[in-house]
């Protein structure tokens, strides 16, 4: 509860017994005697507490009567202990309490009505509990608000220094960004320094302030609390899954708020580790996309070289006739289809039954080819099961943490959130390897910088380094002899020295981190972009699941090898079949017991086995003509994939492009038919995190304008193809999910699972090995152009998404500018702001430069959000010969002053 877990996740606090209002309560020992006292159902009034960190101790308000004691004692900051007789009720307490809030509203400005929190405000809400009136000496605060932050005003005149906003800041999102500085008398909670705020911009502050003085610039002065409807869904910015509360007034989205909040301010501590209800600044700030005037209110159909709004029907018919007709000249190999992981599952399940029942063709992939999949089919491959071992429990109680490739706080900011609290709860000893200096970096035990593109050379060094400090787990060796001879041998070339020489990570921080992953109890490996999305990523995440195996990290509880994901919904999209490799259930598409239950529950014969191409391959055969038509769902690969990709010339050759989506993307302007598709605000369904947890997403508002969800489209598609379907709502997709995956929708529950490695270390696991840890072959650095180029996520953008949310444009709006290390600058001589030539083998463009801290020298960067200019045309492409994941978020430039 409130006071800080014990630091050992595996020992239980002592459980005591103690009296509270005559009557024997049980509890852990050592917590908040606040939290104690809510757990039995009496909410006493506490302004300055919130479980989720440290109380604080100012407000006066959580005040009871211990026996033994003449005074009475604040409840949030007293430590429960065996015996302790405590009273919560009674005048002297009411009196005592009263009080209290008499100080606060004495200096309080009473602007209730042009409040934003009225009706939402713990102050108005005690002060009505405790019959409060007499506010004869009341002193006026004239403190100017601060409206400095692109996102958050801050009025100090209401503020009751309870510093709730501080401690959330410092204690649970340690990044600190305010402070307590006292000004003309009155304590003001300030940005850091009083300078304009400069932080993550999340909102939590927001979330727990408990009466109007900090307010959500969105919706100041809009609505009061009780105007709006509150709808309770899932962010549909990344794969974290983060719980909100859409508010609503008709078809206006006007605010979204956390179930962090000043509201749910009791509970137990230990249960943060599931998370602490907030939100990162996309959810909280970038939902003006839902009503954004850019959204497709009408579906569009060329004629001509335009565009021109055309009605559902006409439109439908045309795109039936069209898609019918290819089929039937040309087979059903000649149509194809793409779809984003921001759909729900049940929509993601009826794309892969509508390409595979509807038109008869495997061709059809999903946004986690971009780097998910790699992970998946690895963890597959060696573990029989295809996602993350771990959940956010096992992350915030790990006690080493080895963070590879994964520029966290900016990907997955809550997921970072339960790395922070394994740092400051459980004191976790956390290595974070990157190529760039990354906030989590700055709060890590061990932070390495590495030379960009070597994250799979380290992780052959970290093996050798195990090997030879003789850190090996010998139950888990010793079963598999073979296997173990095998990667012996495997890494006998490799030379701790070299790997040091070539990654930039000493040998000495190569074998710490090899030791403290082995010896800690609870050891996790976390990799994201840097290892999933480059070349290799397949054989990395392998590699990884070695060091797992050979250090007895396999199956131990809270230990395993993880990843985030970018989208909300990638897992899911494995999960519900949307690859050419796999049915729903992650089942082999060329499984004969799969295919025949599945073909059985549809009623339909599937197209042969091992058809069907992924990503990659479908760009191909447009671009040769052998598919002619293509059905995209939310992609928007033209804006997404270098130029060496051909993309245009892929969607130019061919006979029918529709593209489904909320926006007209510059896919959508090539298209065909663009058909007007709703946001996650408008529809029902699930998405599966990163977890493996299945969490709702609900109607917020009515479609906009005319489009409609996903999952209507396609059924009004597969019934004009003949399909007879007849599902009238999410709901009926999902039952039929249900009976062919059941127990997936463990709803809310992140899926335990155990690995099994013991069948691919006995079958197969020699010969893969061999090929696994190739001597490295770095490139001559005199013939290598010196910078390295990185695209990648910044913390307020997801995809192409954000940059419809005004919110978020207005915080990090696209600079056009390439970011470098300053000293970088500095040598070449360029200032902020002046142009330089960007050169890599596939091309040259200019751009202008600004310096950032963040970016290693020798390495340069451009946010993935943004093509103007096309940064990503400069990139090459690497495909993975085993998961066909395309790799082209790094590559070897030249900078130039010009
Ligand atoms: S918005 Fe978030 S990061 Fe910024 S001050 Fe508030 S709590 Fe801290
Ligand atoms: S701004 Fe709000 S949360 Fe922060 S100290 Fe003041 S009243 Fe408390
Ligand atoms: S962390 Fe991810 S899921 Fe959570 S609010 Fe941010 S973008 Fe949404
Ligand atoms: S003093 Fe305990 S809640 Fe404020």
């Amino acid at each position: 509860m409130g006071l800080k877990p014990a630091t050992n996740p595996d020992v239980e606090a002592a459980a005591i017994e103690l009296s509270i209002d005559g009557k024997s309560v049980m509890a852990k020992g050592g917590v908040s005697l606040y939290d104690v006292i809510s757990s039995t159902g009496k909410i006493i009034p506490a302004m300055c507490y919130h479980y989720t960190f440290d109380p604080f101790g100012s407000c006066g308000m959580c005040l009871v009567m211990q026996e033994g004691k003449k005074a009475p004692v604040r409840s949030c900051t007293a430590k429960a202990t065996a015996g302790m007789i405590i009273r919560t009720e009674g005048d002297d307490l009411f009196q005592a309490r009263k009080k209290a809030v008499e100080k606060h509203l004495s200096v309080h400005p009473l602007d209730c009505p042009v409040c934003d929190a009225d009706g939402h405000c713990e102050l108005q809400d005690t002060a009505f509990q405790h019959g409060v009136t007499n506010l004869a000496n009341a002193k006026q605060k004239f403190i100017p608000e601060d409206t400095r932050s692109p996102v958050l005003d801050f009025n100090m005149n209401r503020c009751i220094a309870c510093a709730e906003c501080i401690n959330v800041c410092k204690d649970v999102l340690m990044i600190d960004a305010l402070q307590f500085m006292k000004k003309g008398g009155f304590n003001q909670v300030v940005p850091k320094g009083d300078l304009a705020l400069s932080c993550e911009f999340c909102g939590d502050c927001l979330a727990v302030c408990p009466v109007g003085a900090i307010t959500n610039k969105f919706s100041k002065y809009l609505y009061k609390p009780w105007q709006m409807k509150k709808t309770a869904t899932t962010c549909n910015y990344c794969g974290d899954g983060c719980q909100m509360y859409l508010e609503t007034k008709d078809a206006e989205v006007v605010r979204v708020t956390s179930p962090l909040s000043w509201k749910n301010k009791w509970g137990d501590r230990a249960e943060t580790a599931k998370g602490h209800g907030g939100l990162c600044v996309r959810g909280r700030f970038g939902f003006e996309y839902i009503d954004s005037p850019a959204r497709l209110k009408q579906p569009l159909l060329r004629k001509g070289n335009q565009l021109v709004e055309t009605p559902w029907l006409e439109t439908m018919h045309q795109v039936v006739d069209r898609f019918s007709e290819i089929r039937r000249k040309h087979g059903p190999d000649a149509i194809a289809g793409l779809i984003t992981a921001r759909c729900t599952n049940e929509e993601l399940y009826l794309f892969q039954k509508l390409m595979r029942a509807g038109f008869g063709t495997n061709h059809l992939d999903s946004s986690a080819r971009y780097g998910h999949l790699n992970f998946v089919q690895a963890s597959r491959h060696a573990l029989g099961i295809g996602r993350s071992l771990n959940d956010w429990e096992d992350l915030t109680k790990a006690k080493a943490v080895i963070l590879i490739g994964s520029n966290i706080t900016e990907t997955n900011p809550l997921t970072a959130v339960r790395i922070k609290e394994a740092i400051r709860v459980y004191n976790a000893q956390v290595v974070v390897i990157d190529s760039a200096v990354t906030n989590i970096a700055k709060l890590a035990s061990h932070p390495v910088l590495i030379t960009p593109g070597t994250e799979g050379l380290v992780i052959d060094g970290l093996i050798k380094a195990t090997l030879e400090l003789d850190l090996i787990d010998e139950d888990s060796t010793k079963k598999h002899p073979q296997a173990f001879k095998a990667l012996k041998a495997a890494v006998a070339h490799v030379s701790l020295e070299q790997v040091a020489t070539h990654t930039g990570m000493s040998v000495q921080a190569l074998k710490d981190t090899a030791a403290l992953f082995a010896e800690a109890p609870r050891s996790i490996i976390l990799c994201a972009e840097g290892i999933v999305r480059q070349s290799d990523g397949y054989q990395n995440v392998l590699k990884l699941i070695d060091l797992a195996w050979i250090t007895g990290k396999l199956g131990q509880p809270g230990c395993g090898v993880s990843t985030v994901t970018e989208e909300p919904n990638e897992q899911g999209a494995v999960d519900m079949g949307v690859a050419p490799e796999f049915l729903p259930g992650q089942a082999s598409f060329n499984d004969q017991e799969a295919r025949d239950r599945v073909a059985k529950a549809w009623g339909v014969t599937l197209p042969a086995a091992g058809s069907g191409v992924n990503l990659v391959e479908i760009l191909k055969r447009c671009r040769s003509g052998q598919i002619r038509a293509l059905y995209v769902i939310g992609e928007n690969p033209l804006a997404t994939l270098p130029a060496s990709m051909e993309v245009r010339a892929a969607l130019d050759r061919l006979e029918l492009l529709v593209v489904q989506d909320p926006f007209l993307t510059d896919t959508a302007r090539m298209a065909h038919a663009v058909l007007p598709a709703c946001t996650s605000a408008e529809k029902d369904g699930t998405f599966t995190n990163l977890e493996g947890r299945v969490l709702r997403v609900r109607e917020a508002i009515d479609p906009v304008g005319e489009s409609l969800p996903d999952w209507h489209i396609m059924t009004a598609l597969a019934n004009a193809l003949d399909c007879q379907w007849e599902y009238e709502s999410s709901n009926d997709i999902q039952a039929e999910i249900m009976k062919l995956l059941p127990g997936y929708y463990n709803l809310g529950q992140p899926r335990k699972v155990l690995p099994t490695v013991d069948r691919y270390l006995s079958n197969g696991y020699t010969t893969d090995v061999a090929a696994r840890y190739r001597a490295a072959t770095p490139a001559d650095s005199k013939n290598q152009r010196p910078f390295a180029l990185l695209m990648g996520q910044v913390l307020y953008h997801s995809g192409k998404l954000s940059t419809k949310a005004p919110g978020l444009i207005t915080i990090a709006p696209n600079t056009g500018r390439l970011r470098m290390n300053p000293q970088d600058m500095e040598r070449l001589a360029v200032g902020e702001g002046m142009t330089v030539r960007l050169t890599s083998e596939r091309g040259s463009m200019q751009l202008a430069v600004q310096p950032d801290h963040s970016i290693a020298s020798q390495t340069c960067f451009f946010p993935e959000h943004f093509n103007e200019p096309p940064v990503k045309d400069l990139m090459s492409v690497q495909v993975d010969p085993t998961t066909g994941v395309p790799s082209f978020k790094q590559t070897r430039v030249t900078i130039e002053k010009v």
